[in-house]
């Protein structure tokens, strides 16, 4: 049996593939799949897991390429497919699997369901076919198996945090690199609580959104000339002004002021204990990071912006969406004692909203 967390992104959001910088934590919810050996080639699938429970799906091995399923199945299958071309499973010897899920990540809550459920297949299949599969190997075939089997163009962020989430650490992820550097966030002992506010609401655009989003970047990063949008700082926002239209220019003022939030969050943490100015000073990072995401990127949604309004009413340091966006979860980082009230005055503003706390938490392992 193995097992892969879920995650919340602390903050830098859609910075993942424009090379630039993010603070995630794997949370204390995972998915886990226990797994046997088949013989006969084939994938037999199996999930207890809300949205996704149904009939055992079959997929056979031979000549699996992208396209060749539909659904939840799509992540797993797709997994052995980037483990398959990658050459972590051997064509001729690789005989199949058994796989049983079970998920404590809510699924399309914008809490990386799909990355917990790649990483945990990732390592599953790997030790049935007796291969090693370092972290930064995990995340990149899971992120292969999401982006060139699944279809989705995300970053590497969340499949980077399933497979290297540190316990009392949030992880600064530089994207260009790939390094991964655990910061301690060691939310019990300093007092504080953080939050997942997950409205339950998903909005469609999200599917065109994301994709849309990531290709403006990339057409203004051509534009001005530099590699990604992780080459720009502040000093270019006039000139990236006059040379984009003005919603390009928009998103990239988000991407360049997010980048350098992330890097003033993590100085914040290597500075000493979150407390007194500079936990206010974290917060409203937080903060300023979801206006940021609500007015210059328009990723957020009216049930984002109305529980981390009422958050902040009820007492948070710091709140902001998590994640894509269109929907999905926000988090708030209050004091512990005050953490009731902040609920209280969310449910108050959306009570269909699923309150529940999480901390930072260790990275896709083998349990058993
Ligand atoms: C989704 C994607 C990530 C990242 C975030 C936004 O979670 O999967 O790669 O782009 O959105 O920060």
């Amino acid at each position: 049996m193995w097992a892969a967390p879920g995650r919340v992104n602390v903050i830098g959001e859609h910075t993942d593939y424009n090379q630039g910088f993010a603070a995630p934590m794997a949370i204390d919810r995972y998915t886990a799949v226990a797994a046997a050996p088949r013989s006969d080639g084939l994938l037999r699938l199996l999930s207890g897991a809300g949205a996704f429970r149904g009939p055992v799906a079959e997929v056979p091995l031979h000549g699996l390429s992208p396209g060749r399923t539909r659904g939840w199945v799509s992540y797993p299958a797709g997994v052995a497919w980037a483990l398959l071309e990658g050459g972590v499973l051997d064509r001729g010897s690789f005989g199949g699997a058994d796989l049983a899920f079970a998920s404590a990540v809510p699924v399309g809550a914008g809490l990386s369901s799909s990355a917990a459920i790649e990483c945990a297949t990732g390592l599953a299949l790997a030790a049935l076919a007796g291969a090693d599969l370092p972290p930064a190997m995990l995340a990149r075939l899971a992120q292969r198996a999401e982006n060139a089997y699944v279809g989705v163009p995300s970053g590497p962020l969340d499949q980077l945090t399933a497979a290297f989430g540190v316990a009392g650490a949030v992880l600064f992820i530089d994207t260009r690199s790939g390094a991964v550097t655990p910061y301690p966030f060691d939310l019990p002992a300093a007092g504080l609580t953080l939050l997942v506010l997950d409205t339950k609401v998903h909005h469609d655009l999200g599917a065109s959104g994301y994709p849309d989003r990531r290709a403006a970047c990339e057409r203004a990063a051509r534009t001005l000339g530099v590699p990604a949008l992780r080459d720009l700082t502040v000093a270019d926002l006039c000139r990236a002004e006059r040379e984009l239209d003005e919603q390009t220019a928009r998103r990239v003022r988000h991407v360049v002021t997010e980048d350098e939030r992330v890097l003033k969050f993590v100085s914040l943490l290597a500075a000493g204990d979150l407390s007194g100015l500079r936990l206010r000073a974290a917060g409203e990072l937080l903060t300023a990071s979801h206006l940021s995401l609500r007015d210059d990127y328009e990723v957020s949604s009216p049930e984002l912006d109305a529980v981390v309004a009422a958050a902040l009413r009820g007492g948070a340091y710091g709140a902001r969406m998590t994640g894509g966006g269109f929907g999905g979860s926000a988090i708030a980082l209050t004091a512990t004692d005050q953490a009731d009230e902040v609920a209280q005055a969310v449910l108050a503003a959306l009570p269909g909203a699923d309150i529940f706390p999480a901390v930072p938490a260790g990275s896709a392992y083998r349990v058993c």
